[in-house]
């Protein structure tokens, strides 16, 4: 029987990456997001490649949400073996005395509280079909140090990585792996857009200066080590925090 896997903001940039690399490593697909994000490019990706792509729209920020969406897993799939905690935003860019206080709210209810709701009702889905589970959520390297213009983001990676921790330790003995993958800045809109507001080579220079390697990721780097984190080959590795990072913490 093919594994399930359940990935937030899969539409696009990192999600679509690792959905469409857990496809080829066998695993049915449902993607989670928004009623607005086109969908159309990832499910024919992953129906190319013979899998099937369930897609579900809603906010990750929401339990009710969760509920609809781990309701419908159910009653398509009647299973779940991996969730990938992806969706994420990156806020506004300003010093922490201008950082407005509704954006810093937003970004904490995206980054943080859709994990944290993605471990809970995930994990209680996982525990009651009785198979195991592994869990991958995405922090950053903003997640690992300090970023004052993003304080927001910065706040809500760092969180990331405690929710990580903590859930691998109450899960531990349930069969269920939680781990987290930290990206340096990697190739897709949300760069993208950073780019169109300081311009493509200056924004590349700065999201590129902590980088040893000298580049961003790639989507599809990003997406590999969270197929083994995901995959049986990790099945000692819980509580992992891993720089997916060209050298970024080194
Ligand atoms: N791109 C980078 O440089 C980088 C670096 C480190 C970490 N990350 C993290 O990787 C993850 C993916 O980033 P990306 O670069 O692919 O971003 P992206 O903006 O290209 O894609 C994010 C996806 O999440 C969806 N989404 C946003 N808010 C949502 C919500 N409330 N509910 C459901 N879906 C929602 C979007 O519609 C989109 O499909 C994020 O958590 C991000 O913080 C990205």
């Amino acid at each position: 029987m093919s594994r399930i896997a359940l990935i937030t903001g899969g539409a696009r940039g990192i999600g679509a990456a690792i959905a469409t690399a857990l496809a080829h490593d066998g695993c049915d697909i449902a993607i989670a997001d928004l009623p607005t994000s086109d969908t159309s490019a990832i499910t024919h990706s992953i129906s190319q490649l013979g899998r099937q792509c369930l897609v579900c729209t809603g906010d990750v920020s929401r339990a009710s949400d969760w509920q609809q969406w781990l309701a419908t897993i159910d009653q398509h799939y009647g299973r779940l073996d991996i969730i990938v905690n992806n969706a994420g935003i990156s806020g506004p860019i300003a010093a922490i005395t201008d950082y407005p206080d509704e954006a810093f709210d937003q970004v904490m209810a995206i980054n943080c509280t859709g994990v944290f709701l993605g471990i809970k009702y995930g994990a209680k889905a996982m525990l009651a079909y009785g198979n195991g589970g592994n869990i991958v959520n995405i922090s950053s390297n903003a997640g690992l140090g300090g970023s004052p213009q993003i304080i927001g983001y910065s706040t809500s990676k760092h969180a990331v990585i405690g929710l990580t921790k903590s859930a691998a330790k109450g899960f531990a003995t349930q069969g269920i792996r939680v781990n987290a993958v930290c990206p340096a800045p990697t190739d897709t809109e949300m760069v993208h857009q950073l780019e169109r507001l300081a311009g493509a080579d200056i924004a590349r220079q700065r999201l590129t200066a902590g980088t040893p390697m000298g580049r961003y990721g790639q989507p599809h780097e990003i997406a590999a080590a969270v197929v083994f984190l995901a995959s049986p080959a990790a099945s000692f590795v819980t509580g992992a925090i891993l720089p997916v990072d060209g050298g970024s913490v080194a």
